[in-house]
């Protein structure tokens, strides 16, 4: 068997066209859907990840800006920025680029977020909505690992879903969306004993542990979906997942690429919530 790829590049390209359609629908009714992003410090990773956020938008028609703060900068004047753009009618989206430095407390600047406007559905509300299977910003990275699943037309009801890594953005997140789903969802995480005899009962596997090339194809069920959430830099130069491809793709059915997997998908359902937060005004 060769797993099938699935796209997040050319899937990200078609869901823009229709998002294009609402933007200038949007446009129509005088609402120009724009998006803020706070960028603190110069870590080269997030600064290059703010410019990929940037240009989608720039090619769905949304507006945006990147408002760009030294390292140095103190909680206070972060969360007044912040305060700023919850009052600002014409900003519908604010995201602040994470990881912060360490002297400012990631939880207080999430909450200060106005939850309407809370485009990578951080904010605690958002996170309970999401939980309660309410209408809300779903995180963007497993949004976009869900809908990867659906427009391939994965069947994730009653499946076993195997995640390997626990963040707030990715791993918890991406669970509670599979089990709203009808997943039986199992958490794996670095203190978890004998990884292997979860990966190997996963229907379908999400790596996110952050280690290039770590998961093998003897963590691997044959025919499983395996969905890699890890962008690596190797020494080369060279993007790569936390999966390695080469290996594992002759014994699963589905598989996502690093580059051009979820990474696309990400930025992608960034734009649609933004969207979303736009129409806001509509209703
Ligand atoms: N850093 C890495 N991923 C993300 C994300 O999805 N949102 C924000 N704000 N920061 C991130």
């Amino acid at each position: 068997m060769v797993a099938e790829i699935i796209n997040g590049k050319e899937l990200s390209s078609e869901l823009k066209l229709n998002m294009k359609e609402k933007v200038s629908d949007l446009k129509k009714n005088k609402i120009v859907p724009h998006l803020t992003v706070i960028l603190v410090g110069d870590n080269p990773a997030s600064k290059s990840y703010v410019n990929g956020k940037k240009k989608a938008c720039a090619e769905t028609g949304i507006s945006s800006d990147i408002i760009e703060m030294a390292d140095s900068i103190s909680e206070e004047k972060l969360l007044s920025t912040i305060n700023k753009l919850n009052q600002d009618q014409s900003v519908h989206g604010i995201l602040v680029q994470l990881p912060l430095p360490d002297h400012i407390n990631e939880q207080h600047i999430i909450e200060a977020i106005d939850p309407k406007k809370d485009v990578d559905g951080f904010h605690p509300v958002n996170i309970g909505k999401m939980m309660t299977g309410a209408d809300t910003f779903l995180p963007c990275t497993p949004f976009g690992i869900v809908t990867m699943l659906k427009s391939k037309d994965i069947n994730i009801s009653g499946q076993h879903v195997v995640i390997i890594g626990r963040s707030n953005i990715v791993g918890k997140p991406v669970g509670q969306l599979l089990l709203n789903e009808n997943a039986t969802v199992t958490y794996c995480h670095s203190k978890t004993e004998d990884l292997r005899s979860f990966t190997t009962n996963a229907d379908i596997l999400i790596v996110a542990i952050g280690k290039a090339n770590v998961l093998t194809e003897e963590y691997l069920k044959p025919g499983a979906v395996v969905i890699d959430v890890g962008i690596n830099r190797l020494d080369n130069g060279r993007l790569t997942g936390d999966v390695d491809f080469e290996n594992v793709k002759n014994k699963a059915s589905f598989i996502t690429p690093v580059p051009k997997g979820v990474g696309p998908m990400t930025i992608t359902m960034l734009l649609q919530n933004t969207i979303k937060a736009a129409e806001g005004l509509e209703k």
